[in-house]
């Protein structure tokens, strides 16, 4: 499976603009997955909720929804993407997985961070498993990485790839997603952004960086931290479906919950 992992800026609350540059730069390059940012259509920084209730879209009726069936369509492809979802008179930080000129599935960030509380509610669905070309996809959106159980749960419902749309800040994500794939055994592609929005107090600066890691915890690839970028790497998903460690270990046989009960 060829993936592709694309870091850019979005131009703030244009998202006719980003989905035009989405699509010519789908279209240059081939790829049987394409990963971008969260919030890809809309930018991230907000001052007000009005704002966000104008971008968020229906997914069932909206601009970024017809064009990415299109998209799919047209180059057989699949992406997985984050965009304001308005569902109803709520609004989810959503990351969509389009393949082949369907939306096959749809998962609202469970895990708000910082001023999205302000913003959107929070999901309660479990990320979504799609089948992407006979691969077991799955999805989280950046700041779910630091909470372990998230990741593990979608390995240990059987996902080899988890797709990881980003708007990182801080700087912890990159390296810890080694430890995410290494401790279940998955490929993980985390598409960053890039460029700084907002002003004065406000302004947040994104960390780049996006990479795709292995189910043996090395980084397989890696953008740069200020520059737009696609990187595309070939894996073999079958590697995640492989969950020993030596011949007397396997990650998920050893594991022993009865011990780590988690707090509920
Ligand atoms: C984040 O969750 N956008 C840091």
């Amino acid at each position: 499976m060829k993936i592709a992992v694309y870091q850019f800026a979005p131009i703030w609350a244009n998202i006719p603009a980003n989905l035009e540059n989405i699509s010519r730069v789908v279209a240059s390059r081939k790829a049987d997955l394409w990963i971008l940012p969260e919030l890809a259509t809309t930018g991230y920084v907000f001052n007000e909720l009005r704002e966000v209730q104008k971008l968020a879209e229906d997914l069932k009726k909206g601009h970024t929804t017809a064009t990415l069936r299109e998209l799919t369509h047209q180059h057989q492809t699949a992406i997985v993407l984050g965009l304001a979802e308005k569902y109803g008179d709520r609004i989810f930080n959503s990351a969509v997985v389009f393949n082949r000129g369907e939306l096959c599935a749809i998962y609202r960030k469970a895990h708000l961070f910082y001023e999205e509380k302000k913003w959107f509610i929070p999901g309660v669905e479990p990320p979504p498993l799609v089948d992407i070309q006979g691969v077991k996809v799955s999805v989280m959106i950046c700041y779910d990485w630091l909470f372990p159980e998230m990741a593990r749960s979608l390995a240990l419902r059987g996902a080899q790839l988890i797709a990881h749309p980003a708007n990182l800040v801080l700087p912890y994500c990159q390296n810890a997603m080694l430890t995410r794939s290494l401790e279940n055994r998955v490929f993980t592609a985390t598409a960053n952004r890039i460029g700084s929005e907002g002003i004065g107090k406000k302004k947040l600066t994104f960390t780049g960086w996006s990479q795709i890691t292995a189910p043996d915890g090395k980084r397989l690839g890696r953008l740069s931290r200020d520059r737009e970028g696609i990187l595309i790497k070939t894996i073999d998903p079958k590697l995640a479906l492989d969950k020993s460690l030596t011949s007397l270990n396997d990650i998920f046989a050893d594991r022993r919950p009865e011990i780590y009960r988690l707090g509920e």
